[in-house]
């Protein structure tokens, strides 16, 4: 089974403008309610995908409860761990232009010390029933950075592989504990290592490089070109389904969801980067928060293709 923890779920308000206009009055055409956060968003890809998954996250107030229902209606396990905080709400606009959606979003929190104990419990008894644990997100007030080495050592004390995908400090400190695999976009990456990546060869260096710290897998994904891993020692360049973007929110999830299903199956690294590039197109293809649809990751995925590339360390 895959578990996905999130700190800092949400729910996800996204609003439809014809055009947003600042500081003046506007019009909402459409108003749609889901549920958000980053390891939430994986584990709603790997039901999409047809397999098991259970989600551990902090839930708090009437917004956590709608959370929590839209994770049962999906069906997808929950692990709850209640909070004297609400939920916090992310506001998505989308304009009918057609141009990137604009967010707003809640810093989270505050977690208390005695809810935090709770989680790391929840998360030990979660780890020994999974062979992936997906860590991703934000973390909320209350809680230092440095929560992410500790879940990640949570992981593998449990026999479960770590997967990060998180930023700044909190990704710097999870990396320390030297999770199965990661998966920064390129600023992430580029943060990560405080260096600028300008061509696909200084990203397939980079992630060699991070490889070299005894992370198995390393997966940095840029967008629309796709995305560049190393594994096993070898460097993969993953093109990804050409689409017209709706919002790519989620998309770094579904790339995630997507790879992991894949090596849970037992398919080849190849198969694996190709079914998430198909995931994470999908979600570009979907409007707002949502995640993309597994009719169209199938219709998707022979259009991603992944290649073995050679590289030269300077
Ligand atoms: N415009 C796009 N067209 C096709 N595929 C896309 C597009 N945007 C993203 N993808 C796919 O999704 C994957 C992840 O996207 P991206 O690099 O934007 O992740 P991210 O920045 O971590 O996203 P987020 O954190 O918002 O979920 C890419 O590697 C690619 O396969
Ligand atoms: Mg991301």
């Amino acid at each position: 089974m895959i578990s996905s923890i999130t700190l800092n779920p949400c729910l996800d308000r996204t609003v439809y403008v014809d055009k947003l206009l600042c500081y003046d009055t506007n019009r909402i055409l459409k108003v749609e309610i889901d549920a958000g956060g980053k390891g939430i968003n994986c584990s709603r890809m790997i039901r999409e995908l047809g397999s098991e998954t259970t989600a551990l996250a902090f839930f708090g107030g009437e917004a956590g409860d709608y959370v929590k229902f839209v994770l049962d209606r999906q069906g997808v396990g929950s692990v709850v761990v209640p909070t004297v905080s609400e939920t916090r709400t992310n506001v998505c606009i989308e304009e009918s232009t057609g141009k990137p959606p604009t967010t707003l979003n809640e810093r989270g929190g505050p977690i208390e010390h005695k809810e935090l104990v709770e989680f790391f419990e929840r998360a030990k008894d979660l780890a020994r029933e999974s062979s992936y644990m997906v860590l991703g997100g934000s973390v909320p007030l209350g809680v230092n950075p440095d929560v992410k080495n500790v879940l990640v050592q949570i992981a593998k004390a449990g026999g479960a592989k770590a997967v990060l995908d998180a930023d700044g400090d909190a990704f710097t400190e999870g990396v320390k504990a030297r999770p199965f695999m990661i998966k920064p976009n390129i600023d992430e990456a580029q943060r990560l290592l405080g260096k600028t990546l300008e061509s696909k060869s200084d990203v397939a260096r980079a992630a060699l490089q991070l490889s070299e710290l005894g992370i198995e897998l390393v997966i940095i994904s840029l967008g629309k070109q796709g995305a560049i891993a190393c594994y096993e020692g070898s460097i993969y360049d993953a093109t990804t389904p050409k689409v017209e973007p709706k919002s790519t929110i989620g998309s770094g999830d579904s790339l995630i969801a997507g790879v992991v299903c894949g090596l849970e199956r037992g398919l080849p690294i190849e198969d694996c980067l190709a079914l998430g590039c198909a995931a994470g197109a999908a979600t570009a293809l979907s409007d707002g928060t949502d995640i993309g649809k597994k009719d169209d990751v199938d219709r998707l995925l022979p259009e991603a293709r992944v290649t073995k590339i050679e590289v030269t360390k300077v």
